[in-house]
């Protein structure tokens, strides 16, 4: 047992994560799957319990995977009516979230062989793919804080990329699924959970996996 795997899924409750926890649970790996209640990516004092509890736990993270995410809902993001509680609130979970856990758990990645960690981007995050016009994003929607958050979690996991030489850290788009998320936005989508969890599945277990990379499932999301 001791060479098992340990992985950490934030916002595992449902969805993409519970998924990506389900998968690496299957493929061997000790999974601590975080529910809000058990990791709460906003609050300080709950990402320093959660770290600790691992430490205690295992000594130490191999995965981390941070999924955890919000898309704001609809309202107070077009140019023009922006409320920027709506954007405070989208970021304090995308990308401040991802920040808190992310440093809370690096000094346990540290003591892995092999650490990963894997950040829940988006495809609305490609300024490529916004500002081609030729793609459908370019001529969707404008909202401002979702697509945003997710562009400056690609940054930062390229930042954190070029910090740790000896992770493999790389952010990845799930393509658009059938989740709650969805469904809250007024979404039918016919992806399940499974297959867009599939990419950060593959970056957790593949032997060699690339770093500072933005990936979906057939190969690189243009930045
Ligand atoms: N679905 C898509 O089409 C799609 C496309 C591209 C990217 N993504 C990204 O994929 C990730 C997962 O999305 P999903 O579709 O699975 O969404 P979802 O079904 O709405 O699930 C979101 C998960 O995040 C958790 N969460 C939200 N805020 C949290 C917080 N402050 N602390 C801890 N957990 C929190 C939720 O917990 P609760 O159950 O407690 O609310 C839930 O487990 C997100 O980062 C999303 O941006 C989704």
């Amino acid at each position: 047992m001791a060479d098992t795997k340990i992985a950490l899924v934030t916002g595992a409750s449902r969805g993409i994560g519970q998924a990506i926890a389900a998968a690496l649970t299957a493929q061997g790996m000790t999974v601590v799957a975080a529910t809000r209640a058990d990791l709460d990516v906003t609050d300080d004092a709950s990402v320093g319990r959660a770290a600790a509890d691992v430490t205690n736990r295992y000594g130490r993270l191999d995965v981390l995977v941070n999924n955890a995410g919000i898309s704001g809902g609809q309202a107070g993001q077009s140019p023009g009516a922006v409320d920027l509680a709506v954007v405070r609130a989208v970021y304090e979970t995308n990308l401040f979230g991802v920040l808190r856990v992310t440093e809370a758990f690096l000094p346990l990645l540290r003591r892995s062989p092999d650490p990963r960690i894997i950040n829940i981007s988006s495809g609305t995050a490609s300024l490529h793919w916004n500002t081609d016009p030729a793609h459908a994003f370019a001529a969707g929607g404008t909202p401002v804080a979702y697509p945003t958050s997710k562009a400056a979690l690609n940054m930062l996991t390229v930042q954190y990329a070029k910090a740790l030489p000896d992770f493999s850290v790389n952010a990845v788009a799930p393509g658009a699924c059938g989740t709650d998320f969805a469904k809250d936005l007024g979404l039918s989508l016919d992806r399940t959970a499974a297959e867009g969890a599939a990419i950060a599945v593959r970056l957790a277990t593949m032997d060699n996996p690339p770093t500072g990379a933005f990936l979906q499932d057939d190969g690189p999301v243009p930045w």
